[in-house]
Formats: C-alpha cells, sequence, structure tokens
C-alpha cells in the first residue's frame, strides 16, 4: 500500500498569501517522493482553492456537510468539495466532537462523503490516556457507531486515524504515543474492521496515525507501528518539518 500523509492545518494560516506560500514549498520539497507517498494538504475552507499551486499533492477538506445543499447557513457540501478538486475529507476529528459533533453526525458526514465518492478520513481515539488498556472502549463505540448503517460496498474509500486525544500536540500535557502501542492499536482496529465490514475491505482499510507527529519520529511510527501513513498537524506547518516527514517515511 502506498504511504499517505494528510497534513492538517487546522485553522491555519492566517492569510491566503501565506496559505499560498506553504502549499507552493510543501509541494516542490516532495516533489521527488511524489511516486512513494500520497501527500495530501487539508487547509481550511477558504484555502480550498490551492489545486494550481499543489502539483502532484492531493486536496483534502477538515470537514463537510451530509445534505447536498439548501439551506444550511455557513456549511460545504460534497458537492462544493468535488468542484474544487477536493479527493479527501478529514472527519471526526477530536477537535470538531470537542466542538459538539457526535457520532451520529460523524456517521451522516461519513456516509455523505463516501457516497460521493471523496476518500473519507474517519478519525477515532481515546481521550485518556490508560496504560495497559486493552482496546479503548471508546474507540470501539466510535467506530461501531459511525460505520453503522453505511453501505458496505462504499467503505473501498474508507481511511481510518488512531488519533488519541492525549496526544495531539495542542492538548496541554500531551505526548506522542510510541510505536509499540501505535501497532497494537493498529491491529485491534483492523480487527474490528473485520467485523465491521468485513475482511476483505477491512484488510484495504490504510489505518493512519496521528499525534505530535514531527521530522524525528515519522519514521518510526510508519516502520515499527506498521500504519499505512501519518495524519500531521503542527509540524505540517513548518515546512521543513514537514517535507523532514515525508523525506524519512520515503526512505523506509
Ligand atoms: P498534531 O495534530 O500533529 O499537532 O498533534 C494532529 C491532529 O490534530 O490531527
Amino acid at each position: 500500500m502506498k504511504k499517505l500523509i494528510i497534513a492538517n492545518w487546522k485553522m491555519n494560516p492566517r492569510t491566503a498569501k501565506e496559505a499560498i506560500s506553504l502549499a507552493r514549498t510543501v509541494a516542490m520539497g516532495n516533489r521527488q517522493f511524489s511516486r512513494k507517498i500520497d501527500v495530501v494538504l487539508a487547509p481550511p475552507f477558504p484555502f480550498l482553492h490551492l489545486k494550481p499551486y499543489i502539483l502532484n499533492l492531493k486536496l483534502g477538506a477538515q470537514d463537510v456537510f451530509w445534505k447536498p445543499e439548501g439551506a444550511y447557513t455557513g456549511e460545504v457540501s460534497v458537492f462544493q468539495l468535488r468542484s474544487l478538486g477536493v479527493s479527501y475529507v478529514i472527519i471526526g476529528h477530536s477537535e470538531r466532537r470537542a466542538l459538539g459533533e457526535t457520532s451520529d453526525i460523524v456517521q451522516k458526514k461519513l456516509f455523505a462523503a463516501l457516497k460521493a465518492g471523496l476518500r473519507a478520513v474517519l478519525c477515532v481515539g481515546e481521550s485518556e490516556y490508560k496504560r495497559d488498556a486493552a482496546f479503548p472502549p471508546q474507540v470501539r463505540e466510535e467506530l461501531h457507531t459511525e460505520l453503522r448503517g453505511i453501505p458496505k460496498h462504499l467503505f473501498r474509500n474508507l481511511i481510518v486515524v488512531y488519533e488519541p486525544v492525549w496526544a495531539i500536540s495542542s492538548v496541554r500535557g500531551s505526548k506522542p504515543d510510541n510505536p509499540k502501542n501505535v501497532f497494537e492499536m493498529g491491529i485491534l482496529i483492523r480487527r474490528e474492521l473485520v467485523r465491521l465490514i468485513g475482511k476483505k475491505r477491512a484488510m484495504a482499510t490504510p489505518i493512519l496515525y496521528g499525534g505530535s507527529v514531527d521530522e524525528k519520529n515519522a519514521a518510526a511510527f510508519v516502520r515499527e507501528g506498521r500504519v499505512d501513513g501519518l495524519l500531521v498537524g503542527g509540524a505540517s506547518l513548518r515546512q521543513k518539518s514537514f517535507i523532514g516527514i515525508v523525506r524519512s517515511v520515503a526512505e523506509i
């Protein structure tokens, strides 16, 4: 499976000019790795016009609404994303869940994105760090509720990110997870996916890790954690760090 690295810019940078400049630099820096790695930039909605600047990178959004059109002030539809060349969409990020997004909402968004042929990047992860906890019930619950009721054939476009909330760099006191735990969580998540969407699709579903990934730990998460890629927040805004992450994974 070709490795996948997704840059989650969150609500950054401040201006369109900065966004274009960052996108251009990252696109140039990653050119030599594009045969080995798919890199997705997920900027905020107002900067989704980056397509012309990003050469061989792909474009992702950080959220989407589930209705196709209509009177939904402030929301953005799958069709609007697709018309801008967006092919990936992050769904259920913990920062959106913290703002009140429930598993039912996540399920609707996931269904809408998959139905529209977008690659849906579902983020799951437990809020509290618990050593030796087997499969965190929160992660199981999220997967069960959020994949429910979606026709199985649509899951070919599913990507799952294991992103423990306590490992996200902007969370106070956060620390990155370790590759061993990520490896175990990857197995547990895939096992759960087998139950929920069937073996063939579960085996083909990329599972990524996210949470304080930087140029120093990225390769270990992929090599020893055996994930299919990474979701990168803070470090994706620092061009050198981000290119360093892509390089280190390409060199594995
Ligand atoms: P981080 O963010 O890499 O800054 O920890 C990851 C994310 O929230 O997706």
